[in-house]
C-alpha cells in the first residue's frame, strides 16, 4: 500500500478503498465512542479527518500512544464519504502508527492561536501552523510563476554572482566578505586590511543587486532576468525591509521606459492572477483570518490599469493634499512611504507608477532626460506596501554615463567591464527589480515582511 498525499485524497472520488497517509496530527477531539484526528501532511491547506472508533482506539490508548497535537503518524484505513460538514471524505482508521510524539506540556504550538510575534521567536516550528503553511505554499507558487512568466515570454534566466567587487546601487549598503584564517588579516604598510592578499584579491561584498551583470547578459541574449538573494546592510527595523531578500530583475535590450512600465504592469498582474488561480484555499484562509479585503484587493489589481504619472506631477498633488505629512514634500527630495501610500491609497486608489525622478535621488546608471534634471526612472507603488518595484531605462551613452559616475563618486576602475557594454555595441535597454518579499506581502496580506520569508535576516537576528 503506497502513501497518498492528503490533498490527493481530499480531491478523490474513488471511495471505499484502502489508503495510507502520513503526516502530523493537528487536533484530536471526540468522546468515549469516537475520536476525530485531523492529519495534515503539508501538501495543502486542508487536513484530512481520521475517524477512530473507540472499540479499537479508546481515547486512553490514543493518549498513551501520543496521538496528539504535533505527533508524526501514519494512518491506514478506508476512504469513505464523510457524514460531517466541512469535508467530503474521511478515513475510517484501521491502523495508527506513531513515528514521533510531541510532549504536550513542552510543545510550543498549542491548539490556541498564537500571535505572529510569538511565532517569529520559533521560526523553526512556525511552518507547522496554518498561517505559515499558507504563506510558504504561496511563496513557492509565486517563485514558480515568476519563472513560468519569463519562460513563456522568451526570457533567459541568468545566475549573477553573490560575491562581487561592485556596488550596483552606489549606495554603500554592503556586507563585506573576507576569508577567515587562523592568522590576523594581512595589513598593508598603513595598517589597513590588505584586500589584495584576500581570496578574491580585492575588497568584495555580498551583492545588493544583480542588475549590472544582468545588463551585460541583456547585451548578448536580449531578454534576461535574474532571481536571487540580495543583501542590504541598512539598519532599517521596518516592516518592509530585510537585510537579505530575494529580487527578480528583468533586463531587456531595445526597451525604453514605456516598454519597461508595460512589462512591470503585465508581470505583476500575471503573478497576482496566478495566485488567485492556484492558491485558492490558502488565500481564502488568509482573507478570513487576517484581512477581509485581501481577495477583493487582489482581484482589483488584476482588473484595473495602473495610474502612470511623473514624480513632478506627484509632488504637485502631494503639496496640494489636505493631509498633514510627517516629512515635508519638496521637488528634489525623495518620497517617504507616507507620501507613496497617500498617492496609492487615498488619491488614486489604485497601483501607481511614478516616473522621471530627479537625478540626484536616483542611481548613477539611469538614463538622463532631455531636461538634464530628471532620469528615466520608474517606481511601482502598491496599496499597503509602497514601493514594490524600482527600475529605469539605462544610460547607454558612454560619455554621459562616465560623467554621472564621476558626479556620484562611483569608481570607474571597479566598473570597467560594465562600461565596455557601452563601448562595444551599446543599445538602449531597460529593466527593473521586484522585491520578492514585498510581492508576497501584497499577495498574502501579511503586515510584516519578517512573516513572509522562512528565516528573516534583520539587525540582531542571529538565531539561525
Ligand atoms: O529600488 P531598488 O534598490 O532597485 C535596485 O536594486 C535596482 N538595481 C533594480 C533594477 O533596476 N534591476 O530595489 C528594487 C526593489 C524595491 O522596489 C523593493 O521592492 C525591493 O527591491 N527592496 C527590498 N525588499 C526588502 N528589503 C529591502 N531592504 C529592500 N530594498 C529593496
Ligand atoms: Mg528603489
Amino acid at each position: 500500500l503506497r502513501r497518498t498525499s492528503v490533498q490527493d485524497l481530499l480531491r478523490s472520488t474513488d471511495l471505499d478503498r484502502e489508503v495510507l497517509v502520513k503526516g502530523w496530527v493537528r487536533t484530536r477531539r471526540g468522546n468515549k465512542y469516537v475520536q476525530f484526528i485531523a492529519v495534515n501532511d503539508g501538501s495543502g491547506f486542508n487536513s484530512i479527518q481520521v475517524v477512530a472508533n473507540a472499540e479499537q482506539f479508546p481515547e486512553e490508548k490514543l493518549k498513551a500512544d501520543g496521538v496528539d497535537n504535533g505527533a508524526a503518524v501514519a494512518v491506514r484505513g478506508k476512504l469513505v464519504a464523510s457524514q460531517g460538514k466541512g469535508q467530503s471524505v474521511e478515513i475510517q482508521a484501521e491502523e495508527i502508527t506513531v513515528y514521533g510524539t510531541a510532549d504536550q506540556d513542552a510543545y510550543p504550538l498549542q491548539k490556541k492561536g498564537h500571535t505572529l510575534e510569538f511565532l517569529r521567536g520559533i521560526a523553526h516550528l512556525r511552518p507547522r501552523t496554518n498561517t505559515f503553511g499558507a504563506v510558504l505554499r504561496i511563496r513557492h507558487a509565486m517563485s514558480f510563476a515568476v519563472h513560468k512568466y519569463f519562460n513563456d515570454h522568451g526570457y533567459f534566466y541568468i545566475h549573477t554572482p553573490i560575491i562581487t567587487g561592485s556596488d550596483a546601487e552606489g549606495a554603500g549598503q554592503m556586507f563585506r566578505v573576507t576569508t577567515l584564517s587562523d592568522t590576523k588579516p594581512p595589513l598593508d604598510e598603513a595598517g589597513a586590511v590588505d584586500y589584495s592578499q584576500d581570496f578574491f584579491g580585492k575588497a568584495t561584498n555580498l551583492t545588493v543587486s544583480g542588475q549590472l551583470e544582468g545588463e551585460v547578459a541583456a547585451m548578448a541574449l536580449g531578454k534576461v532576468y535574474t532571481f536571487g538573494p540580495t543583501f542590504r546592510a541598512e539598519n532599517s527595523n521596518t516592516a518592509r525591509h530585510l537585510a537579505e531578500f530575494w529580487m527578480i530583475e528583468p533586463e531587456v535590450a531595445f526597451f525604453d521606459l514605456q516598454d519597461n512600465m508595460d512589462l512591470a504592469e503585465d508581470f505583476l498582474k500575471s503573478l497576482v492572477r496566478y495566485a488567485l488561480e492556484h492558491c485558492p484555499d490558502d488565500l481564502q484562509f488568509l482573507n478570513d483570518h487576517y484581512d477581509k479585503e485581501l481577495l477583493n484587493r487582489l482581484q482589483f489589481v488584476v482588473e484595473n490599469d495602473f495610474k502612470r504619472l511623473t514624480y513632478t506631477e506627484a509632488v504637485e498633488i502631494l503639496k496640494g493634499a489636505k493631509q498633514k505629512f510627517e516629512f515635508p514634500v519638496d521637488w528634489g527630495t525623495d518620497l517617504q512611504s507616507e507620501h507613496e501610500r497617500y498617492l496609492v491609497e487615498k488619491h488614486f486608489k489604485k497601483p501607481v507608477i511614478l516616473t522621471n525622478y530627479p537625478k540626484d535621488i536616483k542611481a548613477f546608471y539611469m538614463k538622463l532626460d532631455e531636461d538634464g534634471r530628471t532620469v528615466r526612472a520608474m517606481d511601482v507603488l502598491f496599496p499597503g506596501i509602497g514601493e514594490i518595484i524600482g527600475g529605469s531605462q539605462r544610460e547607454d551613452d558612454l560619455q554621459k554615463l562616465q560623467q554621472r559616475m564621476q558626479e556620484m563618486h562611483v569608481p570607474e576602475e571597479d566598473l570597467w567591464w560594465y562600461l565596455d557594454t557601452r563601448r562595444f555595441g551599446s543599445a538602449p535597454h531597460a529593466g527593473f527589480g521586484l522585491g520578492f518579499e514585498r510581492l508576497i506581502l501584497f499577495i498574502t496580506g501579511m503586515a510584516n515582511i519578517r512573516d513572509v520569508i522562512p528565516f528573516p535576516r534583520f539587525p540582531k537576528s542571529a538565531e539561525f
